[in-house]
């Protein structure tokens, strides 16, 4: 093995077209097809050491030595990569969030999209972007599309794997993000996509209709069209929450300061100014905007947040001694 140790950084993305539910196939594959960007401004940083002591990975996240499911999910990617690279040795994970982790912010995403790179480098592996982002996609479906920069597409089938649709200097549009909790989500998306697909009478009619709004704002980001994105970002993102909060036992991730952001990015509107709110799975509410816009809508939600962050389109998984 030629290099045995690599340090990738990766950013969260935020779905505009959310995906929410996984098909009945192995591998984690989406059911729904869903449209992303990848944002500057919120980094995990990962390193991955391989080292032939080891009886077992170990993964310390934010400065704790992490066991349980975030272990297992990461010696399920290391394992995949290990298979690849005919290598049984164990690795030592460090990772750092610059932001809040498990609360709706995509730090899986961030996270599994810097794990992958760094551990392919480190095992000496040459995957190209697309087997990478498959290989995440396995992980989390949403880590496959921080792989890339920019505005990023993830379809549903067998062997999905993210596609960059735009560069991230396609658009100068900004994504304010009004963090409402430090605190993680009360229920894992993949805990709450599950009981949604079993459980919520609105699962079908949601997966029959996201492609269509998912096609919607593959043109509108194509086009740069503001309020077609705006439109059907807010769509995808309400009828995403409308399926889950109908779950038996209801899935509710909103606070009633979520409902207060909701409040006030449409009193922004009506003011004249271009915004447009998306929610994941989490409290948290990302505001779209204009560059030009960002700074007001940014003061406007500040009161109402634990902390506001302006961010734009950004750069994909890279190792650190790569050119970003
Ligand atoms: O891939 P996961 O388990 O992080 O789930 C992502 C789910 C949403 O963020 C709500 C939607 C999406 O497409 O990212």
């Amino acid at each position: 093995m030629s290099a045995r140790s690599s340090t990738s950084v990766a950013s969260p993305n935020i779905a505009l077209a959310k995906y929410w539910g996984k098909r009945g196939v192995p591998g984690n594959v989406p059911a729904t097809p869903s449209v992303s960007i990848t944002l500057s401004g919120l980094t995990t940083r990962t390193s991955v050491t391989f080292d032939d002591d080891l009886e077992h990975d170990v993964f310390v996240l934010g400065g704790n030595e992490t066991k349980g499911t975030p272990l297992e999910r990461v010696t399920k990617l290391l394992d995949e990569l290990r298979a690849h690279a005919e290598t049984r040795a164990r690795a030592r994970v460090v990772s750092d969030n610059d932001f809040p982790t498990a609360s709706g912010l995509a730090s899986s995403a961030s996270g599994f999209a810097a794990l992958a790179r760094a551990a392919t480098k480190a095992l000496g592996l040459s995957l190209d972007d697309v087997a990478l982002s498959r290989v995440a996609r396995r992980a989390s479906a949403s880590a496959a599309r921080s792989i890339f920069g920019g505005f990023v597409g993830l379809g549903t089938e067998d062997d999905a794997a993210a596609m960059p649709l735009a560069s991230s200097s396609h658009w100068e549009l900004r994504v304010v993000v009004a963090a409402v909790t430090t605190s993680a989500k009360p229920i894992s998306s993949t805990t709450a996509m599950e009981r949604t697909r079993t459980s919520s009478p609105y699962y079908e009619a949601w997966v029959a209709d996201a492609p269509e709004l998912a096609r919607e704002v593959r043109e509108a980001v194509l086009a740069r069209d503001l309020e077609r994105l705006g439109v059907a970002a807010e769509a995808s993102a309400l009828r995403m929450h409308a399926c889950a909060l109908a779950a038996g036992p209801g899935i509710v991730y909103w606070t009633g300061r979520t409902l207060e952001l909701i409040e006030t990015v449409r009193s922004l509107r009506k003011e004249g100014i271009a915004a447009y709110f998306t929610i994941d799975a989490g409290p948290h509410v990302k505001v779209l905007c204009d560059a030009r816009d960002a700074e007001t809508v940014e003061l406007k939600l500040r009161p109402l947040a634990v902390r506001t962050i302006i961010t734009r389109p950004g750069e994909g998984a890279r190792t650190m001694d790569e050119p970003s």
